[in-house]
């Protein structure tokens, strides 16, 4: 029997919208807000959404522009959405027209620390995070240790539901991501509360503007492809849980695919397969899948060796 998803959403991410002109990056594709327009029409036609998560750079240049543009796009949606901040979307310093974080925040009705915590639905939860530094540069991220703690109290409180954690830098990378992904301290103390938390079902992140999937000590992390660039692209999820099994199924929905010219780097955009689509297998002892049965099979094994 197909298993029936219990969790339907929607990650986009790195529009770069800019209502004033050029980009700040060759990068980027020159239509972002038809390419947002085009994803909100896709993600109607989806059905059953439960969220749609903005894993960051909504915006190019910080442009408090862009962000009414946002907002007029996104009414469209079918579901609720949630944002995280990206380091395109504000500047460190008070600047006539473009946004801090203070003003991101207050536009966006989100709380003032720009990390917190939904219920999506019974049993399921939405964990934001804020990984961009308060000063220049921000290509590389930081997770300081007041939100390190803050997190690994909302897992322990809320180790009876379903989590996943949005973020903009990725903690973990390969080295040649290195300048973009969280600094390492932050990364590793990241990763490992992760692998320590049974009830996380995925880390989804932005940043790097590539569909990327990873595995940490059995967690998946993925890094999404970018809605304003090259591959124009989002992400799909559905999380289905049969009697025996849970698992993660990831896709990537290219908006206007067939319409634009590709650049020679596209491939390198694209990633692999197994980046755009697939299935994880997880296991998360808080539907009773996984964990318990692990747990069972060690105190067998453990109770055989000492009968021998
Ligand atoms: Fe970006
Ligand atoms: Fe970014």
């Amino acid at each position: 029997m197909k298993p029936e998803p219990l969790l339907n959403f929607v990650q986009i991410s790195d529009t770069h919208l800019r209502p004033s002109g050029s980009p700040s990056g060759w990068w980027l594709s020159d239509d972002p807000e038809d390419l947002l327009r085009s994803a909100v029409a896709r993600v109607q036609r989806l059905g059953n959404v439960d969220f749609v998560l903005f894993t960051g750079d909504l915006f190019d240049r910080a442009e408090a522009a862009a962000l009414d543009q946002f907002l007029e796009i996104v009414q469209d949606l079918p579901c609720p959405y949630h944002v995280v901040v990206g380091n395109h979307d504000v500047v460190a310093k008070p600047w006539t027209g473009r946004l801090t974080k203070a003003s991101f925040a207050e536009r966006l009705k989100l709380p003032t620390e720009l990390y917190y915590s939904v219920a999506i639905k019974p049993g399921y939860r939405l964990i934001v995070l804020d990984t961009v530094p308060d000063q220049f540069p921000h290509a590389q991220g930081r997770l300081p240790q007041e939100q390190m703690d803050w997190l690994r109290w909302q897992l322990l409180v809320y180790r009876d539901e379903v989590v996943v954690i949005g973020v903009h830098h990725p903690p973990i990378a390969p080295a040649y991501f290195r300048d973009f992904r969280l600094n390492p301290d932050d990364g590793i103390q990241f990763a490992e509360l992760i692998a320590a938390s049974p009830n996380v079902a995925a880390v989804l992140s932005g940043h790097l503007h590539v569909p990327r999937r990873w595995s940490y000590r059995r967690r998946p992390f993925f890094s999404a492809p970018s809605l304003g660039g090259p591959p124009n692209a989002f992400r799909h999820f559905r999380l289905e849980v049969s009697a025996t099994v849970a698992r993660l199924r990831y896709d990537w929905i290219p908006v206007k695919s067939g319409e634009r010219r590709r650049p020679l780097w596209y491939p390198l955009a694209a990633g692999t397969l197994k980046d755009r689509r697939g299935r994880y297998r997880l296991s998360l002892p808080v539907l009773g899948i996984g964990g318990g049965k692990r747990l069972r099979l060690r105190l067998r094994i453990k109770k055989l060796g000492a009968v021998s």
